[in-house]
C-alpha cells in the first residue's frame, strides 16, 4: 500500500494521532493535509505525552519525514513552538520537516477576527477553538489570503499585510465597534518568520510526486472529523477546510487516483465539541461518568467534549463520503464498566426512518435515535492484545459495529499507549 488516508469518522477527537503514529511506524512519509492548530493530536509513547497540533504525528518516528501540506492554514507561532518543543526533546528535524510553499498563513487578525464572530453571534455561535481558521479559510476563498511562498519576499509580504489590514481595519471598526489593529508590529514579526522556517520551506507538491515515484509509503493525516466538513458536515457547525478524504488530495497535491486505502478512525462512543446537534448525546450523569473516564477534554482548547453513544448513521455516512475501506475503532475500554451499551442503528423522523444523513439541521436535532441495546462486558479490557482474548460480549459490540457501519474493523484501540492496541 504505497498511499493511505486516515481520517476522523466522526466530530474530531478519534485518536487519529495514536494510529497515524502507530502506522507510521512502516511508512516514509506523513503529510498533514488540511486544517491548522485548531487540530490536537495526542501521541502517547511510555511515560510521555505529545500534542501535535500542525507537525503531523509521525514525527516521532525518526526515520519519518513529515510534510505540512498546501491545505493547511499554518500559523508560524504554533508551528515555531512546537519546533522548538521537538528541539528540546532531542528529536531531530533537519530534513525531515517540510512545509508547503502553498500554505496559507494564520495571521493574528485572523484569531481576532475568529473571536470577536463569536462573541457576536449569539445562540448562531459555533464554538470555535478561536485559533483563526475560518477566517484564514475566508481569506484564501477570497483571493486575498497570504502564503508561505509570500514570506520569501518581503516586500511584498509587508503590502499584503498592510492592504489585508486596512481591510481588516474596516471591519473592527464598522461591524464590531472594536480597537483597530497596528500593521507595524505584525510586519516586523512576520518578516521575521522566512528566516527562522526558511529551511523547511519546499514545493511540498512536487515533492510528493518524486517521493510517489519512488514508491514511498505515504500516510495523509486527516485532521478534525468527517462530520465537520465544509461541504458534507453538518454546516454550519463545522470547520472550514474538508475533512473528508477528498481533502487530502486537493490539500497535498496527490491526485484521488494515487490513493490505495482509507482508513475511518472512530470511537467506541461518539463525542463532538462547540455547538450542533448530537442525537445520541448522553443523558448528564452518563456523560459525565464517560468524559471523565474517557479524559474527554479538548486537547487544543481544554473544552470538555459532549459525549454519547456510538451513532452508526454517523460513522456510515462518514464512511460512505470518505470511501472508508477499514474502521479502526478507539477508546473501547472506556466502555469497560457499563452494564448495557447501545448502538444508534437508524434515525426517525416524524415517524418515519430517514433513508439518507439530513443536510438539513432542524430535522438533525428532532431525530429520534433507534437505538440497539446490548449487554456490557464489565471487564477490563486495556490489557488484551487479541480479538479472541476479548470478552464476548465486547465482540459482539465489534461485530454490530462492523455490520451497521457497513465498514470491517481491522484495528481495536483500549487505550492511549501505542502497546494497547488489538489488530484483529
Ligand atoms: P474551528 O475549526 O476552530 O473554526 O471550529 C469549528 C468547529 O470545529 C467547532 O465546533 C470546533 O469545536 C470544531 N473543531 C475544530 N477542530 C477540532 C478538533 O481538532 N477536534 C474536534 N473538534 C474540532
Amino acid at each position: 500500500m504505497s498511499v493511505t488516508v486516515i481520517i476522523g469518522a466522526q466530530w474530531g477527537d478519534e485518536g487519529k494521532g495514536k494510529v497515524v503514529d502507530l502506522l507510521s511506524e512502516k511508512a516514509d512519509i506523513v503529510v498533514r493535509v488540511q486544517g491548522g492548530a485548531n487540530a490536537g493530536h495526542t501521541v502517547i509513547v511510555g511515560e510521555e505525552k505529545y500534542i501535535f497540533h500542525l507537525i503531523p504525528s509521525g514525527i516521532l518516528h525518526k526515520k519519518v519525514e513529515c510534510i505540512i501540506g498546501n491545505g493547511v492554514v499554518l500559523d508560524p507561532v504554533s508551528l515555531l513552538e512546537e519546533i522548538s518543543v521537538l528541539k528540546k526533546l532531542g528529536i531531530n528535524l533537519n530534513g525531515r520537516l517540510h512545509i508547503s510553499n502553498r500554505a496559507h498563513l494564520v495571521m493574528p487578525y485572523h484569531k481576532t477576527l475568529d473571536q470577536l464572530r463569536e462573541q457576536h453571534a449569539g445562540n448562531g455561535k459555533i464554538g470555535t477553538t478561536g485559533r483563526g481558521i475560518g477566517p484564514a479559510y475566508m481569506d484564501k476563498a477570497a483571493r486575498a489570503g497570504i502564503r508561505v511562498v509570500d514570506l520569501l519576499k518581503p516586500k511584498k509580504l509587508k503590502e499584503k499585510i498592510i492592504a489585508n489590514i486596512e481591510f481588516v481595519n474596516k471591519m473592527l471598526n464598522g461591524v464590531y465597534n472594536a480597537p483597530e489593529i497596528e500593521a507595524a508590529q505584525i510586519v516586523k514579526q512576520y518578516l521575521r518568520f522566512d528566516k527562522e522556517m526558511d529551511e523547511y520551506i519546499t514545493d511540498t507538491g512536487a515533492y510528493l510526486q518524486q517521493a510517489l515515484k519512488d514508491r514511498k509509503k505515504i500516510i495523509m493525516e486527516g485532521a478534525q472529523g468527517a462530520l465537520l466538513d465544509l461541504d458534507l458536515g453538518t454546516y454550519p457547525y463545522v470547520t472550514s477546510s474538508n475533512t473528508t478524504a477528498g481533502g487530502a488530495a486537493t490539500g497535498s497535491g496527490i491526485g484521488p487516483t494515487k490513493i490505495d486505502h482509507v482508513i475511518g478512525v472512530a470511537k467506541a462512543y461518539t463525542t463532538r465539541v462547540g455547538s450542533g446537534p448530537l442525537p445520541t448525546e448522553f443523558p448528564t450523569e452518563l456523560g459525565n461518568k464517560v468524559r471523565d473516564k474517557g479524559g474527554e477534554f479538548g486537547a487544543t482548547t481544554g473544552r470538555p467534549r459532549r459525549c454519547g453513544w456510538f451513532d452508526a448513521v454517523v460513522v456510515r455516512y462518514a464512511c460512505q463520503m470518505s470511501g472508508v475501506d477499514e474502521v479502526v475503532i478507539t477508546k473501547l475500554d472506556i466502555l469497560d464498566d457499563l452494564d448495557e451499551i447501545k448502538i444508534c442503528s437508524d434515525y426517525r423522523h416524524n415517524g418515519k426512518l430517514l433513508k439518507y444523513f439530513p443536510a438539513d439541521l432542524e430535522i438533525l436535532s428532532e431525530a429520534k435515535p433507534v437505538y440497539i441495546k446490548l449487554k456490557g462486558w464489565k471487564t477490563d479490557t486495556s490489557g488484551i492484545k487479541h480479538f479472541a482474548d476479548l470478552p464476548k460480549n465486547a465482540k459482539s459490540y465489534i461485530k454490530h459495529l462492523e455490520k451497521f457501519t457497513g465498514t470491517p474493523i481491522k484495528i481495536i484501540s483500549v487505550g492511549a499507549e501505542r502497546t494497547q492496541t488489538i489488530k484483529k
